[in-house]
């Protein structure tokens, strides 16, 4: 038997495990996250994870890795280890620059499926009770410390981390994030849901969405597309919004994709890819949408490109 560590994250021991005949993957939650601010949370967690991804697999069996067991004691589970020539991960393409397969499009699909679902009656929503791990895992090191660097939007940072501690409207899968998402035959298969919780929906999207624009602001060849990803995104995500009037979230959604860019520059987990100068430049432009948010996403992408061009010549 031999074990490989799967690199990427922060939070888990993950490994492929070669069983001879076939190969396999194993997750293990970390007490302590890898990162360099003290980061801890607990690893009860990884059950919210499993059960998220038995949901996945319910509402769209061709769209999500297949579970082969959980321990609850041993705060792990084992999958599926895709892999081949038709896998890939959309973070890869889209740093490398890849050409476009209309990725943006096919997950906001898949996760507006998952969320519409997830607010019908009889959705079961007991193992998503985590508001506490949320707070820990997302509010805490993304908004409130945030807060604390930034006293001039304190207010409206807090504000967001209240939002999104009250509701419990549908399942959210809590890292909606490029890294965790792997491309097989075309399809989106999201993996890494350990901040799972029954949440406000504009969270997902809203983080799925800052990882487009801060990939826009790193990439300049690549800006454009990028940004019409947010709206492609957006328009198959938002024809699936049946629990809520669609401008109500597109509102929210504005008002919290701007906190989490300046979270990942200046929270706890900053992202790795962006220079001293390019932190800045989205540290600013940040600021301004917290203090100032568009009423739609096609107004803040519009904007967007016209302040990253300005900063850029
Ligand atoms: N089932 C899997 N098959 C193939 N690769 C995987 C699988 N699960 C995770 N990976 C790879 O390992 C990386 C880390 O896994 P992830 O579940 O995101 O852990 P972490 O919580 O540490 O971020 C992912 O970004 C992905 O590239
Ligand atoms: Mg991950």
């Amino acid at each position: 038997m031999r074990i490989d560590p799967l690199s990427g994250g922060v939070a888990s021991d993950i490994a492929v495990v070669d069983l001879g005949d076939k190969s396999i993957c194993a997750k293990f939650a970390l007490p302590k996250l890898k990162v360099k601010e003290d980061w801890r949370a607990p690893v009860h967690r990884n059950r919210a994870e499993y059960e998220w991804l038995r949901v996945a697999a319910r509402i769209a069996p061709g769209s999500a890795v297949q579970l082969f067991g959980s321990s609850e004691h041993l705060h792990g589970f084992a999958m599926e280890y895709l892999q081949g020539s038709d896998v890939y991960l959309w973070k890869a393409a889209l740093l490398e620059e890849r050409e476009d397969r209309s990725e943006a499009g096919r997950v906001g699909n898949l996760l507006g499926q998952i969320h519409a679902i997830s607010t019908q009656p009889g959705f079961d929503t007991a193992p998503f009770h985590n508001r506490e791990d949320f707070r820990a895992l997302r509010i805490e090191p993304y908004l409130t410390f945030t807060a604390g660097r930034h006293p001039e939007v304190a207010d409206e940072l807090v504000a967001l981390a209240e939002m999104l501690f009250e509701s419990g409207q549908v399942l959210v899968h809590g890292d909606i994030s490029p890294k965790n998402i792997l491309f097989r035959n075309g399809q989106p298969v999201i993996l890494d849901a350990e901040c799972a919780t029954m949440g406000d929906a504009s969270f997902d999207a809203s983080f799925c969405i800052n990882h487009l624009i801060l990939k826009a602001a790193h990439l300049p060849a690549s800006r454009q597309r990028l940004l019409s990803g947010v709206v492609e995104f957006w328009n198959a995500y938002s024809a699936h919004i049946v629990w809520e009037p669609k401008n109500k979230l597109e509102e929210r959604i504005c008002g919290l994709v701007p906190a989490l860019m300046l979270a990942r520059i200046d929270g706890k987990s900053p992202v790795e890819y962006l220079s001293a100068a390019e932190q800045d430049r989205i540290r600013g432009l940040a600021l301004g949408f917290v203090k100032a948010p568009t009423p739609t996403l096609r107004d803040f992408t519009r904007e967007l490109t016209n302040r990253m061009e300005g900063v850029d010549a």
